[in-house]
């Protein structure tokens, strides 16, 4: 059955097109980071599927019926039901976005000198644990480090590191096992539930509270489904709650699997715990019933989770993601394998072997996508990942020189894969053209959103 996409456009949105020379002006005046370039001078917006997908006609319609009363909205019980389709947990509240989900539940569970153990943190993840003056320590399977093998779950956390961690003098100080899924940190690639059950042993056995950073749940279920053997038959909602049960508690953003702009949730089952959540959720998000969101926002979110976890939606997802992939393949741009749901790593540093790590090849394709064809993404590599001094200069460098080009849910349909594709290719004809970076601005923290750079 050749793949068929399970919806059209209702509304649409016109983009910009531009002229190099006004790519180049805007680039310039953006301080070379696509972070400060307006949006209204970029044309393909693969920044970050967070946020950016497009609702459909039901969502919307059912954003008509947005209660927005202070406290118990009929939204916020709709909101409720459709979570607790997926999300097994007791206690169930509503955050404006993932990183204040973090915020609470880390402040609950951590403290200066504990230890957060995981795949691979993401950014905002590892601040939030930092900022507690705890320690964000990544622990991936090995596999994740051969960019090339078709290895099916290279997100998974290593087990034996994590034991080896609590077995030594380091043990006591384990204040939680994060597991992010899919390991958006880890070139989006999906977590095994034979890894989930393994790590949930583990962390049992210890008394350790296991938690999952769930923003991309569906997509890893739709990955486990795909290629985990017993799972083939399971419906993605089986897949997911299981996930969910074998944790006692999760964080997820619900601007990437809610399909809505904003929205998130702190689920945990420990009484006491959700207690100090609520409270703490109260005083700086809104009333347990609403958490920051409108009611509007939490009727999305309700149709959105029921939309997500459809076959037919995530087997578009795949077919997405792969054509993206296959059109950097063509363009002669190795990817990350095999290629996630919601992104393609392109491996810059293969691409762009004239630049050393110093040189910031990632950020250099980044800039080189936008400069020649409008295209936004986010480097993964030494500028994000890498240690620099304070004049800028790199001291240790990331593993890898990676770009993501995140996919918005719902929003590009294959002319648009095709033109990256086309615009790709052009660089990688003459990939020594491409320049380097060096930093002009460095700040300490979350340097990646903030920094400025020049070309050399
Ligand atoms: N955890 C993961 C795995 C994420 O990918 C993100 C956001 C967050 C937590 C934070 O959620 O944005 O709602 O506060 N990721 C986006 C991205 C920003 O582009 O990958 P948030």
């Amino acid at each position: 059955m050749p793949h068929l996409r399970p919806y059209v456009s209702a509304v649409v949105r016109p983009i910009p097109i531009t002229t190099r020379e006004q790519r180049v002006e805007a680039l310039d005046a953006a301080g070379h980071n696509p972070f400060n370039l307006p949006a209204d001078q970029v044309s393909i917006d693969l920044l970050s599927d967070s946020g950016t997908g497009a609702v459909s006609v039901q969502q919307q319609a059912w954003a008509q019926l947005g209660d927005e009363r202070y406290a118990g909205a009929e939204s916020y019980y709709r909101y409720r039901e459709a979570l607790q389709e997926v999300v097994p947990y007791r206690h169930l509240l509503p955050v404006h976005q993932g990183r204040a989900a973090e915020r609470v539940l880390f402040s609950a569970l951590l403290d200066r000198g504990r230890i957060s153990l995981s795949n691979t943190h993401f950014d905002t993840t590892r601040a939030n644990v930092e900022r507690l003056g705890a320690e964000a320590r990544d622990l991936p399977a090995q596999e994740l480090f051969d960019l090339d093998s078709d290895h099916p779950f290279k997100g998974n956390i290593d087990v034996a590191a994590v034991r080896e961690v609590l077995d030594g003098p380091d043990g006591p100080r384990v204040g939680q096992i994060l597991v992010t899924i899919t390991n958006n940190g880890g070139g989006g690639q999906p977590v095994s539930m034979a890894n989930l059950h393994e790590i949930s042993a583990l962390a049992h056995e210890r008394g350790v509270p296991l938690i999952l950073d769930a923003a991309r749940f569906a997509e890893n279920a739709w990955l486990v489904i795909r290629r985990e053997p017993g799972y083939r038959t399971s419906t993605p909602l089986e897949v997911a709650r299981e996930a969910f049960a074998l944790a006692d508690g999760a964080v997820a953003s619900l601007k990437k699997d809610g399909l809505a702009p904003e929205g998130a949730f702190i689920g945990v089952n420990d009484d006491e715990l959700a207690d100090r959540c609520e409270l703490d959720v109260i005083a700086t998000e809104g009333f347990r019933t609403y958490g920051g969101l409108t009611g509007s926002t939490l009727e999305q979110l309700a149709q959105g989770l029921r939309e997500v976890v459809t076959p037919e939606y995530l087997a578009d997802r795949e077919h997405e993601a792969a054509y993206l992939a296959e059109r950097a393949h063509q363009a002669g741009v190795d990817t990350i394998r095999p290629s996630g749901l919601h992104g393609v790593y392109l491996n810059a540093g293969r691409l762009l072997p004239h630049l050393t790590p110093a040189q910031f090849p990632g950020h250099a394709l980044a800039c080189a996508l936008y400069r020649e064809g409008g295209i936004r993404c986010a480097e993964l590599g030494s500028l994000y990942l890498g240690t620099l001094d304070e004049d800028g200069a790199l001291t240790s460098p990331a593993p890898f020189e990676l770009v993501r080009l995140a996919l918005p849910r719902r929003v590009y349909d294959h002319s648009h894969l095709e033109y990256v594709g086309e615009v790709l290719a052009g660089i990688a004809k003459a990939p020594e053209a491409v320049p380097g970076y060096r930093m002009t601005e460095n700040p300490p923290i979350l340097r990646h959103f903030r920094c400025r750079t020049a070309p050399l």
